[in-house]
């Protein structure tokens, strides 16, 4: 029998009341009774079964572990240990720091323009642990003169754009604004251009569809549905012009120079990337911690498994309890979604005018009139590894225990962004 997480996902999920919120609040007090909030908490149970999840969406191929998402090592290791394999990191400084604490096969995600990370990358011993993202010569140039060389030479991968011109780039263009390289006679310019440096090796290829994989196809609202629906058809006509795209761009760039991966998608594509031949590996992350906008999705529903607890410290009425802290807002564009979601006790809301604030934030809704002074307020947060730039330390709980309390890079002094 599959073990009961120790905060249901239904009792998660919306924050509605059901039958299972109560006993899932009782579990999580009980659990961390002797910790002050504000403090973090993961379920291992959740977590675990979230690896699980990923892995078998992903039908055999390697995930590779988004590591912004998480930014707790213990808990990457965790999930490496779990079978996900090898790291994107999101920069050049902690791909080296993770490489000095014994890992291996770091690609970072996203192009650097740190001169002292790239000295370090070109003359120290990560060299052959670290692959750096690039998509332009300008990127190419600052590896050499970080002191790259043909006898010690960096490992590159190129990334391509994965986003949808639907007019053939005489129109909208729809996707995350990242790499100019968008057609395969682009990417295999470029290569050729690596592969005409001697200090740099080609290593592989990314391309990462944040329309697809970081958009949800069952969003909130009243107007949900049809939303939903536009999205999900925009995903689909995308998917199989990236699919076609993608394999045309592989086969491109890997008649210049063998590729040792080709890296797509996210949580919330990691089947339909995954199915796609020209891939060898899929990214992910968010689906470990399961935030608030990943419950926005048809086809998968990650456990929630990280949670935050903020003390009521007034009762400026008596339909309002006010908490500790909670401004911990998502990145992306500002909007209700990008906001904190108090979930236990069942039945509160965030006030509309008030938001979720710097130091203090008020609940309303049903549950807020039963709530004293010390009593705890559970959220989820919008996004994933950003949670861990608020707090330290996670407390790990397994079976109704706190089993361990692991730093995050915060806590290990280590803030990257
Ligand atoms: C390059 C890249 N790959 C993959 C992902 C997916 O990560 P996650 O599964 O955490 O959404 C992201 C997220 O932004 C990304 O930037």
């Amino acid at each position: 029998m599959r073990r009961a997480t120790l905060a249901q996902a239904p009792a998660l999920a919306s924050g509605a009341v059901t039958d299972a919120a109560e006993p899932a609040r009782a579990r999580l007090d009980a659990a961390t009774a002797g910790l002050e909030p504000p403090f973090a908490v993961v379920d291992l149970d959740a977590f675990d079964a979230n690896a699980g999840d990923l892995l078998r969406r992903a039908g055999g191929k390697p995930v590779r572990l988004a590591s912004k998402s998480v930014r707790v090592r213990a808990l990457i290791e965790r999930a490496l240990g779990a079978g996900l394999q090898g790291i994107l990191a999101f920069t050049l400084p902690e791909a080296l720091w993770l490489a000095g604490h014994g890992h291996d096969d770091l690609v970072v995600a996203y192009p650097t323009a740190d001169r002292a990370a790239l000295r370090e990358l070109a003359t120290g011993s990560a060299r052959e642990r670290v692959t750096v993202m690039v998509d332009s010569a300008e990127h190419l140039e600052a590896i050499r003169a970080a002191g790259a060389s043909a006898a010690a030479p960096v490992r590159v991968c190129l990334d391509v754009d994965a986003g949808w011109w639907p007019l053939g780039g005489r129109g909208p263009r729809i996707g995350a604004k990242r790499s100019p390289l968008h057609t395969p006679a682009a990417a295999a310019a470029l290569a050729r251009e690596i592969a005409a440096r001697p200090e740099l090796v080609l290593d592989g290829l990314m391309s990462y569809e944040a329309h697809i994989a970081g958009l949800g196809d069952r969003p909130p609202g009243r107007l949900g549905a049809l939303a939903g629906a536009a999205i999900a058809g925009m995903q689909s006509a995308s998917g199989r012009e990236l699919a076609a795209r993608r394999a045309e761009v592989v086969a491109a760039v890997s008649a210049v120079a063998p590729l040792r991966f080709v890296n797509g998608g996210g949580t919330g594509s990691v089947e339909r990337t995954a199915a796609e031949a020209a891939v060898t590996e899929v990214a992910a992350g968010s689906g470990l911690f399961a935030p608030t906008l990943f419950d926005a999705y048809r086809s998968f529903t990650p456990r929630p498994a990280a949670l935050f607890a903020l003390p009521v410290v007034r009762r400026p009425s008596a339909g309002v309890a006010t908490v500790l802290g909670g401004g911990y807002l998502a990145s992306g564009a500002a909007g209700g979604d990008r906001l904190p979601r108090p979930v236990l006790p069942a039945g509160l809301r965030l006030d509309r005018q008030e938001g979720a604030g710097e130091v203090q934030t008020p609940v309303t809704g049903e549950a807020a009139r039963a709530l004293r002074v010390g009593d705890r307020v559970w959220f989820r947060h919008a996004k994933a590894g950003e949670l861990c730039e608020r707090f330290d330390a996670v407390h790990l709980i397994r079976g109704g225990a706190v089993v361990e309390t692991v730093p995050t890079y915060r806590g290990e002094g280590m803030t990257f962004l």
